[in-house]
Parts: C-alpha cells; structure tokens; sequence
C-alpha cells in the first residue's frame, strides 16, 4: 500500500493487478467526476500505451501509473505538464536511486543514453478550455529489458539493469507523488522560469545535433537551442533559422 506525503496528489489511490492501460482507467474516472490527484496504478498493462500509437511492454515488476490532474491553465499548457512530469522523476531516480539521470525532450528519462521512463500526457479540451489532464508515467524498475523485443531492448534500460538489485517500488512511489505535488504546485503558482530552468540543466536535448520527426513523415534537422515558456523545443536549422516544435519524436545525433 502506497501512503504519500502529499495534501492531495494520491489522496485516492485506485490499485488494480491489471488493466488495459491506466490511461484508460484514468480517462474513464475523471469523466465520472474524479478529482484532482487521483492516481491510477496497475501491476500489469494489457495495452499500455506509448507516445505516437506505440505500445508500451508493461511487464510485472514496473511502475504503471496515472494521475489525474485539473488545472485551471489554457490548453497550451499542457505540454508543460510533460516537462513538469520528468523534472519530478528525475529529482526522485537521483534522489532515491543515487542514479545520474538525463531528460530526452520532452518525455524521456535517460541513465546514459538508454530510457528508463516515459511520460503520456493526454489533454482532455472541451470549449476550448482544459477540462482535465491525464499524466501517465512508465518506470521500468524491477523489470530486466533482456527480455524485451528486439527493437526495444537495445534503447531501453530498468532500474534493476543498472543497480543490479530491486528496488522497492511502493516507497519510490510515494517520494514520486511527494516530488510530483511539489513540482505541479510550482507550475499552478506560475513558477515556470523555475521549472524550466531546473529541466533545462538535466536536458541531454539542448545543446545537441537532433532530428524531429513529425507527423506524416516530415523530418526536421537542426540543433536544439532551447525550449520555450510552453515547453516548445526550439531548433536552429542549418540555415540559421530558428523553428519551434511542439510534437515530434526526437533523435539525438
Ligand atoms: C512513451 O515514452 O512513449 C510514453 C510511455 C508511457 C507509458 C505509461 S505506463 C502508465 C501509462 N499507461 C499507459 O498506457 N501509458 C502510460
């Protein structure tokens, strides 16, 4: 059982052995009315999901997890949310794991150049306001990605490959929630120069040759400048020209 520090991410915990995505489950309780904090967690995924339609391998022994979120920010904000997300895992990893960890823009956490955990934000607009967010969050703890497929064996790592132990996940749960709703209440008090700078410093992006590949196959190269005040990657492109993206799959050169 999970029992955060938190005054109300996790106030209500729904824990199942396996769903088909905590996404989903999350989706489904926040059109019921589910509050702000509320956080979804499974011990296996029959659908988890990944960014860009990928599936996500969710295996017993990892951290498959939702939390539902109801800002009262303009729908543009929500990719911040991603950013908000990783600065708070990345602050846990280190803390709790001793782990030096990178962020992949916008949604990897890295140990070296391999992923440890990705982030699904998904923006739910009705009227053009934000009427809620899920965040979902994959850990790859006490899993060994020897046992993932070929294609995703070799960008992957898990905690348990790098520490040659396990770890408990019940408690890196809870420094995860407490580390999130401090992170998240910065970002609703408008500290986003904060957060920002802070993700800024455990980017691996900024500062390196990539290519963004976008929807319907268009590929943009440049260097990563920077990313601005919406969490928009900012690339020079070998004209010198600057492009702000927002969505694409990032490949670090
Ligand atoms: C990515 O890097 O592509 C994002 C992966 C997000 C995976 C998590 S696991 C918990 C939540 N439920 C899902 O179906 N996906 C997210």
């Amino acid at each position: 059982s999970v029992k955060a520090k938190t005054s109300y991410i996790g106030h209500r915990i729904e824990c199942f052995d396996e769903v088909d995505s905590t996404n989903n489950v999350a989706k489904r309780l926040a059109e019921e009315g589910a509050s702000e904090g509320t956080v979804v967690i499974a011990k296996t995924q029959s659908r988890g999901r990944g960014r860009r339609g990928k599936p996500w391998i969710s295996p017993e022994g990892g951290i498959w997890m939702s939390i539902i979120l109801r800002p009262e920010v303009h729908p543009s904000r929500a990719l911040l949310l991603t950013l908000v997300t990783g600065v708070a895992v990345a602050r846990t990893l280190q803390d709790e794991c001793g782990l030096e960890v990178g962020i992949k823009w916008p949604n990897d956490i890295l140990i070296g150049d391999k992923k440890v955990c990705g982030i699904l934000t998904e923006a739910h607009v009705r009227f053009n306001t934000l009427e809620y967010v899920v965040v979902g969050i994959g850990i790859d703890t006490n899993v060994d990605v020897k046992a993932f497929p070929d294609d995703l064996r070799e960008g992957a790592t898990s905690l348990k490959n790098e520490l040659k132990r396990d770890i408990e996940s019940g408690a890196l749960i809870e420094k995860f929630l407490e580390n999130f709703e401090d992170v998240y209440n910065s970002f609703k008090d408008g500290e986003i120069d904060e957060i920002l700078s802070e993700w800024r410093k455990l980017s691996k992006t900024i500062g390196s040759r990539v290519e963004i590949r976008k929807q319907l196959g268009e590929i943009v190269y440049g260097e990563a400048v920077g990313i601005n005040s919406e969490g928009a990657l900012i690339l020079e492109l070998d004209d010198g020209t600057l492009r702000k993206i927002i969505s694409g799959e990032c490949i670090h050169h």
